[in-house]
């Protein structure tokens, strides 16, 4: 296997299985650190990692932070508009700048070509935070639960009902189909992924693995072993979430919805979960949920990929 160290993280799919499954194998272990009380493995010991954010985050900044801490590094969180990129010095030059002082770079950035930019120029590894695009840090954290509750992921039934073309189901759809699991996307036609997307997953496929798109939430969910949503309207599209909600209105996660799935099925939500749209309090705090799992293994899986990147 091709060594990891100062590779950047933007989208799973720049990765092997077999590389997705040693980060999974190293969240474990960092897991398990955690769980024993053992909360400080010195990887970045004397290293800072800057959290640049253009966007809000709740779970992501702060796990980050953390995780760097507990690495024995130092984190220094920017936002966007406190920096000269708010008054128009360009992403590149920001990069550079990252460069000569940090070790790493976890970003969430609007356009994920501002990521790529940051990539090229600097030479610490660049981990995405959330773009438009994707969300991969999501995935691994969401990969990692799955295996908790359905011990994994080869042959596992993922069905994500909602925005087809959401960042963190186009990064879910990645992941399931590269590590061999069954994706299915639940949508609107109006928000299918695109098909050069489609056809980018088809390739990624392994032995098992499949992803196949119905506009049919019921038909969906019968069979699914993982269902999974996430917020109709995404930060940046705003404008249109009256639209949505009139749209997506039928992919609601509501009980009516989840007695037509398995009773052992999960449901996963990145979170923030806008309760009563996209899923009711019934069924994101019913006994299915395992959306907090999800929140804490973020920590685990982003200092995996921090211990082998950095
Ligand atoms: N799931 C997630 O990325 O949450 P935040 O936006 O709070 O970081
Ligand atoms: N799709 C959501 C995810 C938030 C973590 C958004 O981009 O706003």
């Amino acid at each position: 296997m091709r060594s990891m160290k100062g590779r950047d993280f933007l989208v799973t799919s720049d990765f092997t299985k077999e590389e997705l499954t040693a980060m999974l194998k190293k969240s474990m272990e960092m897991k398990a650190d955690v769980k024993c009380g053992r909360y400080v493995q010195p990887y970045l010991k004397g290293k800072t990692v800057i959290l640049l954010f253009q966007k809000p985050s709740t779970r992501t900044r702060i796990s980050f932070d953390v995780g760097v801490h507990q690495l024995g590094g130092h984190p220094i969180y920017l936002s966007w508009n406190e920096l000269q990129l708010g008054r128009g010095e360009t992403i590149a030059d920001t990069g550079r700048t990252f460069d000569c002082y940090a070790d790493g770079i976890v970003a969430r950035v609007f356009k994920h070509t501002d990521l790529e930019t940051m990539a090229k120029v600097a030479k610490a590894p660049v981990i995405n935070a959330l773009s438009d695009t994707s969300h991969p840090c999501q995935a691994l954290g969401d990969a990692l639960t799955i295996i908790e509750k359905k011990g994994k992921i080869e042959g596992t039934r993922v069905t994500f009902v909602g925005d087809g073309n959401d960042n963190v189901c186009r990064s879910l759809a990645e992941i399931v189909v590269q590590l061999g699991g069954k994706m299915t996307i639940a949508s609107p036609r109006k928000y299918m992924p695109p098909e050069d997307f489609i056809e980018k997953v088809k390739g990624l496929s392994s032995q098992g693995a499949s992803i196949d798109l119905t506009e049919d939430p019921v038909s969906a969910v019968k069979d699914s072993d993982v269902i999974y949503t996430d917020v109709w309207t995404s930060m940046g599209l705003e404008k249109e979430a009256e639209e949505r909600r009139a749209t997506l209105k039928p992919y609601q996660l509501n009980a009516q919805l989840m007695s037509s799935a398995p009773q052992d099925a999960i449901v996963m939500h990145c979170l923030p979960a806008h309760r009563g749209e996209e899923i009711t309090d019934e069924v994101v705090d019913g006994k299915n949920s395992v959306v907090w799992d999800q929140a804490e293994n973020r920590l685990h899986a982003q200092k995996g990929i921090m211990a082998l990147l950095l």
